[in-house]
């Protein structure tokens, strides 16, 4: 599938799920394995890239020939780590998947059982793609789109929004496609209108494309 290079690129891919503390022992969290954005360090790596993996929560080990992996908890500490290596980068994956909200106020100790009902206030979390994206320069932006309805619509919408050049787009609810799976079902969403609609595959196979695609984009940037 893949005859691009990354080499000597410096790649940052982020990967698995972020967690949003409500106390000491209690968090918001979500699905993600990590599964997609392992497998796409490890495809970098193989691709010839300097590799940063960014990694929420998940269980996986580091892929061989990972450069640098910075472990994160909460979504505001995987924008502070995007954020530190973002200029020197040449590409930047987005497969994790972020908290859009945090628990306003953390309480500083486990919270007791008492009332019947309990409210949580939330606010919004900085959206770290879409930020990237405004201060874009010479870097490739891909991102990630988990939809479960108008998959293809949202995805188109969210790579103008959010200033990509590459969005990968999923329905999370087809069988074997999205969270703990170890298949992905994708369309590729490019700026000029144009997809890539791709079968159901293993996540390291997707991985290798959506690495192969970008690197393109990288090399048509380069001699254009
Ligand atoms: O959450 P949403 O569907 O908009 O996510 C699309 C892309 O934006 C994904 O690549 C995700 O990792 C990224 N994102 C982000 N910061 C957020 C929310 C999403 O970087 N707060």
């Amino acid at each position: 599938c893949c005859t691009h290079t990354l080499k000597g690129k410096n790649v940052i891919v982020t990967g698995g799920g972020t967690q949003e503390a409500i106390d000491p022992v209690r968090f918001i969290g979500n699905h993600s394995s990590g599964r997609m954005g392992f497998a796409l360090a490890k495809a970098a790596v193989l691709a010839g890239a300097n590799v940063t993996l960014v990694a929420g929560v998940s269980t996986l080990p580091t892929p061989l020939g990972v450069i640098r992996r910075i472990d994160v908890t909460s979504t505001y500490e995987m924008k502070n780590a995007v954020d530190q290596y973002y200029e020197d980068c040449d590409l930047v994956i987005k497969a994790a998947a972020v908290a859009d909200y945090r628990v306003s106020h953390p309480a500083q100790n486990k919270i007791k059982k008492s009332e019947e009902t309990l409210s949580l206030e939330m606010e919004k979390n900085p959206d770290i793609l879409y930020g990237l994206g405004q201060r874009k320069t010479h870097q490739t932006l891909v991102g990630f789109a988990a939809e479960t309805v108008n998959v293809l619509e949202y995805g188109m919408a969210k790579l103008k929004k959010k200033n990509l050049d590459l969005l990968v787009a999923n329905d999370v609810s087809a069988e074997g496609a999205g969270f703990q799976s170890n298949t992905n079902i994708a369309t590729l969403i490019f700026p000029d209108g144009s997809m890539e609609k791709l079968n159901k595959m293993e996540k390291y196979e997707l991985a290798a494309i959506i690495i192969d695609r970008a690197a393109a984009i990288l090399t048509q940037k380069n001699t254009s």
